[in-house]
């Protein structure tokens, strides 16, 4: 496979910033912050790949105290500019180092965000640098969608669409099924020429998500196939995950040494083809 050349943690945002949110308008934003705010419980949140604050900013305007991690300054630039977006706090960096101070009541990274770590190593890293900012009874949430990799022929898919006369956006991705990774570009063709913006995510089963919760002394507390809490199954295409810190008495789990030394811290259904417009041209949400 050919690797997207000089690809980096805020290149998908530096591409895409100018038109991601007239591309992805989702129309659930207020279901998914009502279960936001009940997990932040009062307390503080963190959005990990904040973006342009779709969820972070109507969470905070319900008085919840939000932070965001992101990488790419365009889409800050984005938050920035609308209502309540100058003063919500944002650190600028990679959410795989999780690099800000305090304790959260909920960490959560939403609409195949997480998934944009390209390795299992900066994965593993993200779930037990994120376990080492949660209060006792916080959770981290994380929504992704269920790989599904039949939709790859000869590690290969092609999407087209027809938004309106002029215009043909199409999605294409190249599969690494060892790596578990797909780059993508989605491609927008216009009588003024061609706009493409790259990406690059590895994905991962449930199972393996569960795993690393475990390496980071976290477990799973619920998962749902849906944000209205439709039960999780075999045909779920999508999945929201909230993991809670382990009991201190289960052997199975290694809380990382920072954790051990403290009094801890600790719709409708939703298809894969509706989560993975996340990472397509889509007026519909995400
Ligand atoms: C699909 S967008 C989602 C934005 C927002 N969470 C939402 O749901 O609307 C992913 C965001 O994560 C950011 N991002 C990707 N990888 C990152 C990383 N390693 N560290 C920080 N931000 C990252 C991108 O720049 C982008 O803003």
């Amino acid at each position: 496979m050919n690797a997207v050349k000089e690809y980096s943690a805020a290149t998908y945002g530096d591409r895409i910033a100018g038109v991601y949110d007239e591309f992805y308008r989702p129309a659930n934003v207020t279901k998914r912050v009502d279960v936001l705010a009940e997990f932040a419980a009062g307390g503080r949140a963190l959005e990990l790949g904040i973006g342009t604050g779709t969820y972070a900013l109507p969470l905070a305007a319900r008085g919840v105290a939000v932070h965001g991690i992101e990488a790419s300054k365009a889409m800050v630039d984005r938050l920035r500019a609308k209502e309540g977006g100058a003063a919500l706090p944002v650190t600028m960096g990679d959410f795989a180092d999780v690099a800000v101070e305090g304790a959260f009541s909920l960490v959560y990274v939403i609409n195949n965000t997480f998934l944009m770590l390209t390795s299992q190593e900066e994965q593993v890293r993200c779930f037990k640098n994120v376990a080492s900012h949660l209060q006792e009874s916080g959770v981290f949430l994380v929504h992704a969608f269920v790989p599904d990799v039949s939709r790859y022929d000869d590690n290969q898919h092609l999407r087209a669409s027809l938004p309106d006369l002029d215009s043909v956006r199409l999605d294409v991705s190249v599969h690494d099924a060892v790596n578990q990774v797909v780059d993508f570009r989605h491609l927008h063709l216009t009588e003024d020429g061609i706009r493409m913006y790259p990406g690059r995510l590895r994905y991962v089963w449930p199972a393996e998500l569960d795993l690393m919760a475990r390496l980071a002394g976290l477990r799973l507390r619920e998962r749902w196939g849906d944000w209205q809490r439709a039960p999780f199954t075999s045909q779920s295409g999508s999945h929201v995950s909230i993991y809670e810190l382990a009991s201190s008495g289960d052997k199975c789990s290694e809380r990382p040494s920072q954790l051990a030394s403290s009094p801890i811290v600790f719709g409708n259904t939703e298809s894969y083809n509706d989560l993975v417009k996340s990472f397509r041209f889509s007026s519909a949400s995400p």
